[in-house]
């Protein structure tokens, strides 16, 4: 069954999908210097993602007298990457850190204080001193509510440069046009159940990471990867989907998440036999070496029979040494979770924890400046026309295969505010606009009206879950062949469960929550699939791609990120271009591959 859809058209310089701490810091450079500037959004802004980072964002401002430097936090990436960061990108994030920081303070963005009035700044895990001689204080912290200062300054910010906001909008698909130049967007609002096409010289995707592809995950429901999903659609790649971050401290049970500042401002791990165990596994950092170190080594001990509870399948996270006084001001916010999500008091017990799914390493295949780039006549980066992507949505690659904690609040702020710069100097205000093709809206339509009037039995809550089990066993701290081969095979015959038997019980367009969780769930299929076979292509092992049968990093043939397209048929296929090892500038030396211990 089909409808005949009003559709209401939108002209705009701009139009960004996404307002968590990417969209707003790009949407605010944009429309601060007067380009006409969307943000559309499925959630009200300061709802999005983003509002629940805790721990904070790294930039070498050595406020804390350690004497750092970007040189410092560049090595430190590159090497938490596990060589698989392009190292110029590396080099313009952990530079520009200085400086997008200080915009934020001055923005008025609340950060916690030293006793001299400077930001605070704390320990996290891998950022480091001297080239990895000793623990860095890098992370510039709001107490433990590091992303909701930032996400509610850039919203208030961008309504001042009046940015205009499209609040409970689901973005739907890409307009590219027969060149494969992107126009523009289709999108549906949800409250009164219109159908828009945004036009624009540029569309800028910011929509955030897939983790709920996933059974148990710190991100939000809202983390579908939705321009993830409409880039595989518009016939182009995603880049490194085997690599997805665990996080070491997520509560045992509801995954909510426990920042890694509670390891940096003194807390420690323990098996059941009470013993510090990350000090065997990495002896100098312990318990604040890079996150897939800590979550394999987690991992190793509950496999081993050293994990904690009646069932021994978890770590104890100790912070009851720290004192009530620290842990109120530093630790505010994961007091309160802990209690209500654990029923732990922390400043008298341990907080039970468990590595849980945290971040996205691929993504949307960007350069540094956020166009979005793909394959094309033998080029591995040629630029796609009107595409951006920034945020966890894209991969620049900064974090290459193992990303640094309180690296990512940074890449949002680093890489919306260069897509920013990136736009202001390569578009005029108020050009005229491109013709957009009736097919390219026909498509999108296509595909909603397929969700929308699907008559099978199966609600979408079912088929998510299976697919969530599905990756959650067969695509998790440890893989090896097998078990990603098993897991395809189920994860197809949930996709088919999708085509063929997906039940819609709502068919209106107004506030309609059960079309749009299957529309969303129709991306994370996509995601899913795409992850599993670029996880079963890498035969090595590399930061978070952990493969059993393949236990060692092999540089010689692997030093290279994964591309993978998705056909409409649903076959996938995969290419790989080279990691770049040379640097933006002269300033600083490429850091050759090296064995990574901490
Ligand atoms: O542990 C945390 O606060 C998370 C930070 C991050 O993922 O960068």
């Amino acid at each position: 069954m089909t409808q005949a859809y009003e559709i209401i058209e939108r002209n705009y310089d701009v139009v960004i999908v996404g307002a968590g701490g990417a969209g707003l810091r790009a949407a605010l450079g944009m429309a601060a210097s007067g380009l006409k500037t969307a943000c559309v959004t499925k959630v009200f802004p300061t709802r999005s993602h983003t509002v629940a980072a805790q721990g904070g964002m790294a930039a070498s401002l050595g406020n804390m007298g350690d004497g750092d430097n970007w040189r410092f936090h560049m090595y430190d990436t590159v090497k938490g990457s596990d060589w698989l960061g392009d190292q110029d990108a590396i080099e313009y994030m952990c530079r520009e850190a200085v400086p997008s920081v200080l915009e934020l303070e001055h923005y008025g963005v609340p950060f916690s204080r030293t006793d001299e009035g400077r930001i605070y700044q704390r320990p996290f895990g891998g950022q480091m001193l001297e080239y990895g001689k000793a623990m860095a204080q890098r992370t510039c912290a709001a107490a433990d509510r590091t992303g909701h200062a930032i996400l509610h300054t850039l919203y208030q910010q961008c309504l001042k440069h009046n940015t205009a906001f499209f609040v409970e909008y689901l973005a739907l698909d890409l307009l590219m046009d027969e060149d494969g130049a992107c126009r523009g967007m289709l999108a549906w609002n949800m409250e009164d159940g219109t159908l828009h096409r945004f036009r624009a010289h540029r569309t800028v995707l910011a929509t955030g990471g897939y983790g709920r592809v996933y059974f148990s995950c710190t991100a939000a429901h809202t983390c579908t990867g939705d321009g993830n999903a409409m880039v595989l659609r518009a016939g182009l790649p995603l880049e490194d989907m085997e690599f997805t971050q665990f996080h070491p401290t997520g509560i045992y049970g509801s995954g909510c998440l426990i920042t890694e500042g509670a390891r940096g401002e003194g807390g420690y791990l323990t098996n059941s036999r009470g013993e510090r165990f990350m000090e065997r596994y990495a002896p100098s950092a312990k318990d604040l070496a890079g996150r897939d170190v800590v979550c394999r080594s987690m991992t190793i001990e509950i496999n081993e029979g050293r994990g904690c509870g009646p069932l021994k399948d978890h770590i104890l996270l100790h912070l009851e040494h720290l004192g009530a006084e620290l842990l109120h001001q530093r630790l505010p916010g994961i007091s309160e979770t802990a209690r209500i999500f654990a029923g732990v008091d922390v400043t008298r017990e341990p907080i039970p924890v468990l590595p849980t799914v945290h971040y996205n390493m691929g993504g949307v295949p960007t350069n540094l400046h956020g166009e979005v780039v793909t394959m094309r006549d033998g080029d591995p980066e040629a630029v796609v026309p009107g595409l951006m992507a920034i945020g966890e949505a894209a991969c620049v690659s900064v974090h290459g295969a193992n990303r640094l904690g309180s690296n990512s609040l940074l890449d949002i702020i680093v890489f919306g505010r260069a897509a920013a710069h990136r736009v202001v100097e390569t578009l005029r205000p108020r050009e005229g606009h491109a013709h957009v093709s009736k097919e390219a809206t026909d498509r999108a339509i296509a595909r909603l009206d397929r969700i929308r009037w699907s008559k099978g039995k199966t609600g979408a809550g079912a088929i998510r879950l299976a697919m969530q089990r599905t990756m959650q066993r067969h695509c998790a701290v440890f893989r090896d062949g097998p078990l990603l081969e098993e897991g395809l095979s189920k994860l197809d015959g949930v996709i088919e469960t999708m085509r063929a038997d997906l039940k819609v019980a709502d068919r209106s367009m107004m506030f309609n929550t059960d079309l749009a969780e299957a529309l969303e769930l129709d991306n994370m299929l996509a995601q899913a699939s795409v992850s599993l076979r670029s996880a079963i292509g890498r035969t090595e092992s590399r930061g978070a791609h952990a493969r059993k049968d393949f236990p060692k990093r092999d540089d010689e043939n692997w030093l290279k990120h994964s591309f993978c397209w998705l056909g409409d048929d649903g076959q996938v296929r995969l290419d790989y271009r080279p990691v770049h090892l040379q640097t933006l500038s002269n300033d600083v030396a490429t850091i050759p591959p090296k064995e990574r211990v901490y």
